[in-house]
């Protein structure tokens, strides 16, 4: 018999266009990012992260976000999201019509300084006025804390480091928090320490979890996480994903597989695990060998 209550349903947003592609070591052409979101929303997701406006000095993969926000066929319903790290990227996603914005910090020092060139406090203070920006402009936001788990450079991440990003975050009231994993280090014990280090700040139904697959270990969170009470994942077509500034980074979890679970638990998605593995498919023709998988 099963110990634990199925939700009716999970809501998962595709990473992949913005966290599959910002890795890559090859230039992917634009088109190619297009169809590959025309193909992710055909599929029936229901919020895509389409890519980024972040410095294209720092991110030379995305530095096309505004021609493939562009040119992509907007399936009403879909969500297409962006990461936006400062003023200048709010503008720059407003300017592309981008749907909901998504700010990101970490907790931790060291990897924060690498991805971002600040201090944790110093990219919360970057990130206050880019919500404040997207509020005004009437745009759902959405904030990542990286490596909540475990750090490239400092290893394990303690649980009240994780804490006090977080009460910063909804000190600024934004609409939704996504935890990341940003290394694909945890094991499922790792995720109830997490929400019992989040107890009475963030619920699990209350915050989006952001699992990396590097040592195939994010399905088995994925599942745990569900037990305790989580209804929201990023994941990745393909698995694609990684971070530049976070060394062994590897892929997300792989929306398909995601998928292939939860349907078999009778957990709705809304999304065509078929499909999905056929964008993966095509878009990983396009990559080749480099895939970052
Ligand atoms: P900086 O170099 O300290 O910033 O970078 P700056 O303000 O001194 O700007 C330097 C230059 O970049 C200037 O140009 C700016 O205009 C330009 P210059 O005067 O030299 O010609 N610039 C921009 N251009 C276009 N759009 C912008 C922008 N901002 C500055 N928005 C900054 C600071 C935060 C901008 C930089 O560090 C950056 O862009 N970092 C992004 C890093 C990134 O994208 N990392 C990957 C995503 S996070 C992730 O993958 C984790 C996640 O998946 C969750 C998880 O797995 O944990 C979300
Ligand atoms: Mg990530």
């Amino acid at each position: 018999m099963n110990g634990w209550t199925h939700p009716r349903g999970v809501r998962i947003t595709e990473v992949g266009p913005r966290d599959g592609l910002q890795n890559e070591a090859r230039p992917i052409a634009t088109d190619d990012k297009v169809r590959f979101v025309d193909a992710l929303s055909a599929a029936g997701c229901a919020e895509i992260e389409v890519s980024s406006f972040v410095s294209p000095k720092w991110v030379p993969q995305l530095a096309d976000a505004e021609q493939v926000f562009a040119r992509i066929s907007r399936r009403p319903g879909c969500v297409y999201s962006a990461l936006v790290p400062n003023l200048e990227g709010l503008e720059r996603a407003l300017a592309a019509r981008v749907d909901k914005i998504a700010v990101f910090t970490a907790a931790s020092e060291t990897f924060s300084r690498r991805n971002t060139n600040a201090s944790i406090a110093e990219s919360l203070d970057r990130i206050r006025p880019v919500v404040d920006g997207a509020r005004a402009a009437r745009r759902p936001i959405r904030a990542y804390v990286s490596c909540v788990v475990r750090c490239p450079y400092e290893g394990p991440v303690d649980g009240r480091a994780v804490r006090r990003v977080v009460d910063s975050l909804r000190g600024m009231a934004v609409d939704e928090i996504d935890l990341g994993d940003t290394i694909g280090a945890a094991v499922p014990d790792d995720v109830d320490r997490l929400c019992d280090s989040l107890d009475g700040a963030l619920a699990p139904s209350d915050f989006v979890l952001h699992l990396h697959d590097t040592r195939r270990t994010a399905l088995a969170c994925a599942l745990r996480a569900l037990q305790l009470g989580v209804t929201r994942f990023d994941s990745s077509a393909g698995g694609l994903g990684g971070c530049p500034f976070a060394p062994g980074a590897r892929g997300n979890l792989a929306t398909e597989d995601l998928c292939y679970m939860l349907s078999g638990c009778g957990i709705e998605t809304g999304v065509d695990a078929s499909a999905i593995g056929a964008a993966a498919a095509s878009v990983k023709r396009t990559l080749g060998d480099s895939a970052s998988r």
